[in-house]
């Protein structure tokens, strides 16, 4: 028996293999690249340690595909095997494991929950529910989550500064934009390096329509990302919606060449991230030239996975800014046919906007715009951040006023002007409406 940097048994012999966890948990509390390779070193010093295998399996989940589906199940069998004669604890991540491998996400952020009620030190249960929380659209349970577990950490406890960005994410996600602020700025100043701290205060300048801060702030974080992994490009993401929201629509295609999608990716967040920039660049006005054509080959190997809502609607989002309608049409046709009875509602608003997408595709605005009224009130069980999901929202009022429905167009802008004063955007929307 072997012990974490928390003090969590461990069941393996092999000091290496402890070794090598407690630096795959680091890695995944700050996004560093080197944190699969860590996660493979401790499988390495030993074969049967079952929470290795059941976090490659969770960390193969991450991806959203069914191709990475398949192996995590391998994993997890593996886990089962190996969980036998291990602890209580490694026993219920190996059943939060199972429970995501069944498409099961409340069971397997119960079992994660369970777990930090017995170990609120076990980041590997928190930063996991944390993931799932977000796709299920849970903005109250993201911050709850951290807040059951912090009375339980303190400063001298080895990662307290990542938790506290975890919970500052919840807490911006949850509209209590002060804490947000106050906790994110504290996480950064104990880890200059916290991309999830920096992001979550970057969320609540975006919410603020704060963009010149918002771009200092992210300004003065990158040169700390030497370590960071693919989640950079979504921060450069939400830099150049910054630069958007400001009119700067050259600097914002120079932040997608540069950072957004500067390789083709297998991520599906850098994909989301690179098909939404593409679309608010198009619907501020701007050319995109062929880059919606240079992300289709990754786009392509993902249509059949129907794994994320949040993702398929961005796959289709990819796919009608290229002109491939029938492809999006036939995604809408495969969404309507998964329905695990927790997922069905997150799967019917997907539906929604990916048939609201083919519909823009196809130049129908009014049907586009009526389709995402309808499921406007439901956005939120897309999954992602108020950020991400705000594209639908500007998509909305963009077929509103190209279908001719000022009324429609204005309302929603006049709602959203009360809630966000300072938005530059929807200000141009109402003076165009003005005009
Ligand atoms: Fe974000």
């Amino acid at each position: 028996m072997q012990h974490d940097r928390w003090g969590l048994a461990l069941t393996t012999d092999v000091p290496e293999a402890a070794r090598q966890f407690d630096a795959t948990l680091d890695g995944l509390l700050a996004f560093h690249t080197d944190t699969g390779l860590a996660l493979k070193a401790a499988l390495t010093a030993d074969p049967q340690m079952a929470l290795a295998h059941c976090t490659a399996g969770c960390f193969l989940k991450m991806f959203g595909s069914r191709a990475a589906d398949e192996r995590a199940r391998k994993s997890l069998a593996k886990a089962q095997e190996a969980a036998k004669g291990a602890s209580e604890r490694e026993r219920r991540h190996v059943a939060a494991l199972a429970a995501w491998c069944d498409d099961d996400w409340p069971a397997a952020i119960a079992a994660w929950d369970d777990i930090l009620a017995l170990h609120p030190h076990d980041v590997l249960a928190l930063k996991l529910a944390h993931y799932l929380i977000f796709y299920r659209g849970d903005s109250a349970g993201m911050r709850d989550s951290t807040a059951r577990v912090l009375p339980r950490w303190s400063k001298d406890v080895p990662g307290y500064g990542y938790v506290l960005g975890c919970h500052a994410f919840g807490l911006e996600e949850s509209g209590d934009f002060a804490a947000a602020e106050r906790t994110g700025r504290e996480a950064t100043a104990i880890n200059p390096a916290d991309i999830w701290a920096t992001h979550a205060v970057a969320h609540v300048m975006e919410m603020q329509d704060r963009a010149d801060e918002g771009i200092a702030w992210i300004d003065r974080h990158t040169g700390e990302w030497t370590k960071i992994n693919f989640f950079t490009g979504h921060v450069w993401w939400h830099m150049a919606l910054f630069r958007l929201e400001r009119g700067e629509i050259d600097a914002a295609l120079a932040l997608y060449d540069a950072h957004v999608w500067a390789e083709p990716s297998d991520q599906y967040l850098d994909i989301c991230n690179a098909a939404s920039l593409l679309w608010r660049i198009e619907e501020s006005g701007g050319s995109v030239g062929s880059r919606w054509q240079a992300l289709l080959p990754k786009v392509e190997p993902r249509l059949a996975d129907t794994v994320l809502p949040f993702a398929d609607a961005h796959y289709a989002m990819a796919l009608v800014g290229a002109g491939r309608i029938a492809e999006a049409q036939a995604l809408a046709a495969r969404l309507k046919a998964v329905a695990t009875p927790d997922a069905r509602l997150a799967h019917a608003v997907s539906l929604a906007a990916v048939e609201a997408l083919v519909a823009v595709g196809r130049g129908d605005a009014a049907w586009a715009c009526k389709r995402l009224l309808q499921v406007r009130p439901l956005f939120v069980a897309l999954g992602g951040s108020h950020a991400q999901r705000d594209i639908f929202e500007r998509t909305l009022v963009a077929c509103a006023l190209r279908a001719g429905r000022k009324d429609v167009a204005g309302r929603l802008v006049d709602e959203r002007l009360r809630r966000r004063p300072a938005n530059l955007w929807a200000r141009r929307v109402t003076a165009a409406l003005a005009a």
